[in-house]
């Protein structure tokens, strides 16, 4: 059996420059034998959380949308990519819903103690943070990262690597710098290699 990830697209925009950054990573997972799945999360008809708690008792949200086919596709991967440029010095709102709405997964785990995620993968899973910012700072990335380190603590997923790529305002096209493109197909070829070497 090989190892299945999920590449999540945080960007509204399908061919910018964190949807290049991701597809390069996939390109590498997939070289080394990965299977990925890519979910654009912007196509996603889903809303932000509502807090109805239903979650508290049961495995799955109340809000009938599509993150009621996702719960489901989390629960056995391998690893994670998740592609997010920095907005407003943290992540676009689409993909913050989205993760808000993995609280079906925080009470199953942390409230009922049961969690949803298969048992022989839970210490296993291996998570790969791509993030680009507008801004060169040092601190650009500190919100965004704490948020990710968030959601993969959520679901089981230790964050293993990431590429941040800051100063996006002044190298403009990624496509106009084949080396930051390559760091990212090294990334995912490492991580397709490191869950596949494990069979
Ligand atoms: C609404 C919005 C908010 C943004 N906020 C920030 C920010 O706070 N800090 C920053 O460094 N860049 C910010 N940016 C710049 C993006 O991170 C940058 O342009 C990135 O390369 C966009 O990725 P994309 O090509 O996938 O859309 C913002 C961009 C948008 C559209």
């Amino acid at each position: 059996m090989g190892a299945k990830i999920i590449a999540l697209l945080g960007s509204p925009l399908l061919n910018g420059n964190t949807a290049k950054l991701l597809d390069r990573a996939i390109q590498g997972a997939r070289e080394a034998g990965a299977e990925v799945e890519r979910i654009e999360v912007t196509n996603l008809n889903i809303r932000a959380c509502r807090e109805i708690m239903f979650c508290r008792e049961h495995e799955t949200c109340a809000m009938k949308d599509d993150m009621q086919g996702i719960y489901g596709k989390f629960r056995d991967i391998d690893g994670v990519i998740l592609a997010t440029p920095v907005m407003t010095m943290g992540i676009p709102g689409m993909l913050k819903s989205f993760i808000d709405r993995f609280q079906v997964y925080f009470m199953a785990k942390y409230v009922r103690k049961k969690p949803l995620v298969v048992e022989e993968k839970r210490k296993s899973r291996l998570g790969l943070y791509l993030g680009i910012s507008g801004m060169n700072l040092p601190s650009v990335f500190d919100g965004a990262k704490m948020t990710v380190h968030a959601f993969f603590d959520i679901i089981d997923v230790q964050y293993w690597d990431d590429l941040l790529i800051r100063d996006m305002d002044t190298l403009q096209d990624l496509s106009r710098h084949p080396e930051l493109m390559d760091d990212a197909y090294a990334k995912g070829r490492e991580l397709g290699r490191h869950l596949m070497g494990r069979e």
